[in-house]
């Protein structure tokens, strides 16, 4: 099969080299981009004079033709033309003939991957921006329902003080709110035009580059032609802030997986989001958080996979750098199926508001609350600290918890001990009473649920 670059070869390569390497079977995604980026060259190329208008016509009616059956899925694509960039290029020519070839003047490949690149994680990452959106109004209503919703805050797996369950999820609100921001700020990285950068070099065409930077909605178009084609940091940035973000999203796995567990049975996922054992019938598993847990893995070896390729590579493009697509590719997947799974998979929660705040009552995460009271009364809280610990040890000695202690215990402890201790240690007065700025006390989050709706505006 004779090349589109065939020219200054002998012979063709074998097959098997040809599949090696091509990137027809995964850059095909690119093939709406790819068109987009030639109708904004093409009548570039026809406005500056450097093809005839006529021409510039005939190619553009044969590249939405192209379109028309891309969206059909009706475009038959083949590993003998390499890329999108010349399968695409290939089928123009057989629709509308020799004209056809008129397409690639004073373009490259280099720029022409560049731009569409630039263009497919453009449209994504607005995607994305309101995936993250509708998670966190979805959070924000689960938080609604559950500003008094109590149950254990953990740090070391280890009960620590009664919080809020609405103070919980919001936690994750003011994550997504962080990785929201920084996909938006990195939209003016992606948003730029590397298109006229040609091979390497620039051009001698009189092109107007501005003009298809506008085309094409860009907001600018890089400085400098060597590195509007060696550029993948707008790729980088964007597996490195997924990666941020699949982080959040795993350690809300991780907790979704542990409060569905026997153990805690604080939340019920719908039947939807779990599955099934083959062998063993009592089975509710946690597959999808399970899941997304587990890609959060694949994601970040995308990043470092891209940063190792790149690490290495002189100016300017280097064939190493096709190694950028399917990366990219899999984690727009992935981010995008992740938050729309963690949208259902949080809308239809069930919570289990009783168990959780049975748990608040069955452990030692209000013994704070006793130390802070002597404190109150003026004891040093480091010897507060320890009059509790006492406390505590003789509960645990007695297998009782400190509401069972009587008064007379306690103030064999200290004298400080009045009858009101038995409603501080109460664990939803210990969570009220919480009002510091950014505290889990009631008053508190229902101001930062006001704050987080004005987030969403
Ligand atoms: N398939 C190539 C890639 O994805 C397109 C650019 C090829 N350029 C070249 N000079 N071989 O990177």
């Amino acid at each position: 099969m004779k090349k589109l670059w065939g020219g200054r070869f002998q012979k063709t390569p074998e097959k098997w080299v040809d599949e090696f390497g091509a990137s027809i079977s995964f850059d095909k995604e690119l093939v709406l981009e790819d068109l987009e980026g030639s109708l904004a060259h093409v009548h570039m190329l026809g406005q500056c004079g450097i093809i005839e208008p006529a021409e510039a016509e005939q190619i553009k009616t044969g590249l939405l033709l192209l379109k028309e059956k891309a969206e059909n899925g009706k475009l038959v694509f083949s590993v003998d033309y390499e890329d999108i960039h010349l399968n695409l290029e290939k089928l123009l020519i057989d629709e509308i003939g020799p004209v056809g070839g008129k397409l690639h003047t004073g373009r490259s490949r280099n720029d022409q991957v560049a731009t569409d690149m630039h263009l497919y994680l453009k449209n994504h990452v607005k995607e994305i921006i309101q995936l993250i959106t509708s998670f966190q109004q979805t959070l924000l209503e689960k938080a609604k329902a559950n500003v008094e919703t109590i149950l254990p805050g953990y740090t070391h797996l280890q009960r620590a003080q009664p919080i809020s369950f609405a103070h919980h999820l919001l936690a994750y609100f003011w994550m997504l709110e962080r990785d929201k921001q920084r996909f938006d700020e990195s939209l003016k990285r992606i948003n730029i035009s590397p298109l006229g950068c040609g091979a390497l070099a620039g051009t001698t065409f009189p092109i107007d580059r501005h003009l298809t930077a506008e085309l094409l909605q860009f907001e600018g178009i890089y400085e400098n032609s060597l590195d509007g084609v060696s550029d993948r940091d707008f790729i980088v940035e964007f597996l490195s802030n997924s990666s941020l973000m699949m982080m959040h999203l795993s350690r809300l796995c991780e907790e979704l997986i542990l409060w569905c567990s026997q153990e805690f049975q604080f939340v019920e996922l719908d039947d939807t989001y779990a599955t099934g054992s083959s062998m063993m019938p009592q089975k509710k598993n946690p597959d999808m958080a399970e899941l997304i847990r587990g890609k959060t893995g694949r994601v970040y070896g995308h990043l470092f996979a891209l940063l190792t390729t790149l690490k290495g590579l002189p100016l300017a493009y280097n064939k190493d750098m096709q190694e950028d697509k399917e990366g990219m590719f899999d984690t727009v997947r992935t981010v995008e199926g992740s938050l729309q799974i963690f949208i259902g998979m949080i809308g239809t929660l069930k919570v289990k508001k009783e168990k959780m705040k049975k748990a608040t009552t069955e452990d030692f995460s209000n013994a704070t609350e006793l130390a802070d009271y002597l404190a109150k009364k003026g004891m040093p809280f480091r010897e507060a600290h320890e009059v509790v610990g006492k406390l505590v040890y003789t509960c645990i000695e007695k297998g009782i918890y400190l509401k069972d202690l009587s008064l007379e215990e306690y103030q064999d402890a200290s004298s400080l001990f009045t009858s009101d201790i038995f409603e501080t240690i109460d664990p939803y007065t210990a969570v009220a009473k919480r009002i510091s700025d950014g505290g889990t006390g009631f008053s508190k989050v229902k101001e930062a649920i006001a704050k987080a709706d004005k987030a969403l505006l």
